[in-house]
């Protein structure tokens, strides 16, 4: 797969109802998509797998909605308005802004041997850099005016080299006011993770679900983040929605709850989203690149069109969210064991993901052409098919519309189906084909006589003949 790949799926996702650009009528809004008739059932159905592993696999697991907006203290605690910062620099040319990790992460090895040895840096590794000359950047301004302009860096809207300001930090929480028009009260904050709405509850979900360490709590949600760099279509969008998971542990057992989750995560790729191990890997952030509240932290990548990209974080965030929050707050945020009478603050092993990412995931992992028949099929998971069958009749006279359309009544109860009469039934299945759908089941005049059908299968597009009455139990054994 290249980046070529990426424009067929955006294309597919358009054309077939999965994803539309946002107010595309006014022109769009750079980033921002909606989700259409099949795309809203791809991306339900991924939460519900991910709901019913992460909750109803577990005993010890439980759900939580928490509000998008909350206390503006909240943030503060968190670290989120202190530390949730990109590093950007504009051109004063043409007043472009650029991330400068991201400036730099596109002319590479070039650019960074020049501003290495302007800064006295170590050049080790091109991927590890560039947070550390940012960090250089921004720690002495002074220092740091010129240097991306002596290292030649290029504005990729211009073309040249940028007549580039120092680092500035800007801020990636998205800022409101509550009520009309408040003008004293602190900002409120679009929350930038779920994460934070569980902390704030944890000590009341324990209580009322009478929980023992160790604990989980899960939430899908949206979170919002003023990305400067928004690319790489629905991967990185400024409104998204993640599914979080945090784990509750005694701080003894942190590192083997830390490995626990790594595999279970990966199972969950693997065996229930259907993505191909080798395009799956781990990696391990190193120290400088922690977040601020993680002791330890694993990233689950896959192998996008547009090369390895972050789907799921899993983090060792330690005390550091409840004591905080105890500080903040001033609310005794300990656990009590009453069996061992040990009172602490349990360590969280979070588990976070990106539902519209995991989306983009399936959708590259099942984009397949299929030259030899000159078709393009999407090989969804009959699980994550938002339809699952089309029932067709061979032509649209002798009663085979009437006799399809209860075929299709009584099956949609079941499982989710389209009817369609229109056009050639080669057609008909290729549009099936790239909208992901298993199940092609036709009425043809045999069907008159002996109560008969075709069920066609979309991968191996194999024909079996099969008795009306028998068509659920044949979908259910070759899904
Ligand atoms: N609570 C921890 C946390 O939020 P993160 O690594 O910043 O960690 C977790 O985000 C996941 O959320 C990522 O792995 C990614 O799937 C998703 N995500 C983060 N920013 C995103 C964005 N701008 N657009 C889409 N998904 C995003």
């Amino acid at each position: 797969m290249n980046k070529q790949h990426l424009d067929k799926i955006i294309s597919l996702c358009k054309r077939k109802g999965f994803v539309f650009p946002n107010s595309e009528i006014y022109g769009g809004l750079k980033a921002s998509y909606d989700y259409g008739p099949l795309g809203v059932e791809l991306k339900k159905l991924i939460s519900e797998l991910w709901w019913k592993e992460m909750t109803r696999s577990h005993q010890n697991i439980v759900g939580l909605d928490s509000a998008i907006m909350v206390h503006p203290d909240v943030w503060e605690a968190s670290g989120h308005i202190a530390n949730f910062n990109d590093p950007m620099t504009d051109n004063k040319d043409n007043k472009k802004r650029y991330r400068i990790d991201d400036l730099l992460s596109r002319q590479k090895s070039k650019v960074i041997d020049a501003i290495c040895s302007k800064l006295n840096m170590e050049n080790t590794s091109n991927d590890d850099i560039y947070n550390d000359i940012a960090q250089t950047l921004l720690s002495d301004g002074a220092k740091s005016d010129g240097v991306l302009e002596n290292a030649g860096v290029i504005d990729p809207y211009s073309g040249s080299i940028g007549k580039w300001t120092s680092a500035v930090q800007f801020n990636l929480m998205f800022k409101t006011d509550s009520g009309p028009s408040e003008k004293t009260g602190k900002s409120i904050y679009l929350r930038p993770e779920t994460a934070q709405g569980i902390f704030i509850n944890y000590l009341l979900v324990q209580n009322t679900m009478r929980l023992k360490v160790p604990f989980g709590i899960a939430q899908i949600g949206k979170a919002f983040r003023n990305e400067i760099v928004a690319r790489n279509f629905i991967f990185r969008t400024r409104e998204f929605e993640q599914m979080e998971m945090q784990y509750f542990v005694h701080p003894s057992q942190d590192d083997s709850s830390m490995e626990l989750w790594k595999q279970k995560r990966l199972d969950f790729y693997l065996n229930h989203l259907g993505v191909k191990s080798e395009n799956l890997k781990f990696h391990q952030h190193n120290e400088d690149a922690l977040a601020h509240y993680a002791k330890d932290a694993y990233d689950i990548e896959y192998n996008f069109p547009f090369g390895w990209g972050e789907v799921e974080g899993i983090h060792n965030r330690t005390d550091f969210d409840l004591k905080q929050h105890e500080k903040f707050s001033g609310k005794n945020m300990t656990y009590f064991d009453t069996k061992s009478q040990e009172k602490y603050h349990p360590y969280i092993i979070e588990t976070s993901t990106g539902l519209n990412r995991l989306f983009l995931m399936v959708l590259c992992e099942s984009y397949f052409e299929d030259t030899e028949n000159n078709r393009v099929v999407l090989q969804l998971p009959y699980e994550l098919a938002p339809i699952k069958a089309v029932v067709c009749p061979l032509v649209k006279k002798d009663g085979l519309p009437e006799k399809a359309m209860s075929v299709f009544d009584a099956l949609n109860k079941e499982f989710p189906c389209v009817y369609d009469e229109q056009g050639s039934i080669g057609k008909r299945y290729y549009r099936q084909d790239e909208a992901g759908t298993p199940f092609g089941i036709t009425l043809d005049h045999q069907t008159l006589e002996d109560e008969s059908v075709t069920i066609r299968e979309r991968d191996s597009m194999k024909q079996t003949r099969v008795s009306i009455d028998k068509i659920s139990t044949f979908i259910h054994d070759n899904k």
